[in-house]
């Protein structure tokens, strides 16, 4: 009897899978796995739940419901002043992860070269891999964890079909800058590449601006660029993401979304579609608090000496562990729990090129204040 495709041999990383578990068995605080342990505005979950007593519970559009589809548009239109149009371009997903899943499946075939950015959030890999692509890694080094913009040109190969993007990325935490962004532009340009962008952190950057590469003079028309309700929202578990970008990519992730889940989460869409529409001090507000935690969090670890990488972006930090003595991450962070009672996740899981990764390890701070400080004064014990 066979039990898995070859191709799917070897896939994935179980890591957040043995890290959550090893958190419960353990009674760890978990900094591990990138979720807010404190929910999204009540304002948006009343939303959903007057759309599950109006009758909003049954099948509704593949492409998203009308209501939500314009406010992503207007969202693109608000913030980066990208017009969309809502009937073609704009797709929305069971989370950024389906949308990735289309991306990848719709628009890679066998054989065909995918550009990531090593370390790279797992899915990547895994959706390459089934979709028979090949991934071809371009590495974030520390210290800073910058884009080495000669060996992107040299990564692009005459099979090259697609370079797979995340700003602000995880793990690192680096927001890519317009000298990078257009780096990478001129040879999408060049090549005649397809550029898939996860922007899903779109709204956690920290004293340095966003910019989505379909913004850069000739992209638009060939960026299909992703993002998350659950991470803008702090609704990570709704998994409500999106595609947007020119209606022939849009209509790739749709062809194969329609065979994934066909439509995602109705009475979450129009919940998703008022959010969107908050003011400014919402958005303020959202990424002045994750950059308080950043604080609290990175000055913590550096007490306590580990040597800490202070991210642009999103919700995590990371740091070398070198200085504690320490010298594996994989190694550090399954005797983590059992030495400080606390979880976090190694990069080099993250990497073909395992060695940039091995003394890195990932810290979340998307939790409550008094639980990093709990998570530190655990920590504390690992001594000097
Ligand atoms: C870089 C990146 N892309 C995509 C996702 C998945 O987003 P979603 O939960 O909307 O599927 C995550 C979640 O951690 C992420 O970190």
């Amino acid at each position: 009897m066979k039990v898995q495709s070859a191709r799917l041999d070897g896939l994935g990383t179980t890591i957040f899978a043995e890290m959550s578990a090893l958190a419960l068995r353990t009674g760890s605080i978990n900094l591990g796995q990138g979720f807010p342990d404190t929910d999204g505005p009540d304002e948006v979950i009343e939303a959903a739940v007057t759309a599950m007593r109006t009758g909003h519970n049954q099948y509704t559009a593949g492409l998203g419901i009308a209501p939500l589809r314009e406010a992503i548009a207007a969202h693109q239109d608000r913030w980066y002043d990208l017009h969309l149009d809502p009937a073609t371009e704009v797709v929305v997903t069971t989370g950024a992860t389906e949308a990735l899943a289309g991306a990848l499946l719709g628009l890679v075939d066998p054989g065909d070269e995918v550009i990531v950015l090593e370390p790279y959030y797992d899915s990547y890999v895994a959706m390459i891999q089934m979709a028979g692509g090949v991934r071809r890694p371009v590495t974030l080094r520390a210290p800073d964890f910058r884009l080495p913009v000669d060996e992107l040109r040299a990564a692009v190969t005459p099979r090259t079909t697609a370079i797979l993007l995340n700003s602000p990325h995880n793990p690192t935490g680096t927001v890519l800058r317009r000298e990078e962004l257009e780096a990478i532009a001129a040879l999408a340009i060049e090549h005649d590449l397809v550029v898939i962008s996860d922007e899903v952190y779109e709204h956690l950057t920290f004293g340095v601006p966003h910019i989505p590469i379909s913004t850069l003079p000739g992209m638009r028309e060939r960026t299909l660029t992703i993002s998350s309700g659950g991470k803008s929202f702090s609704v990570t578990g709704w998994k409500v993401g999106w595609a947007t970008g020119p209606a022939a990519l849009v209509s790739a992730v749709m062809g194969v979304k329609q065979f994934l889940s066909y439509m995602s989460g109705a009475p979450l869409q129009p919940a998703i579609a008022h959010a969107l529409e908050f003011d400014e001090p919402y958005f303020t507000g959202f990424r002045t608090g994750m950059q308080t935690q950043r604080d609290q969090l990175c000055e913590g670890l550096d007490a306590l000496g580990f040597k800490v990488f202070v991210p642009e972006g999103t919700y995590f930090a990371t740091t070398d562990i070198r200085p504690l003595g320490f010298d594996d991450g994989l190694d550090f962070c399954r005797r983590l729990p059992e030495l400080a009672g606390v979880v976090a996740i190694p990069h080099q899981v993250f990497y073909d090129d395992v060695e940039a990764g091995r003394p890195l390890v990932r810290w979340a701070f998307c939790k409550r204040p008094e639980v990093i400080a709990e998570a530190l004064e655990r920590l504390a014990q690992l001594g000097p």
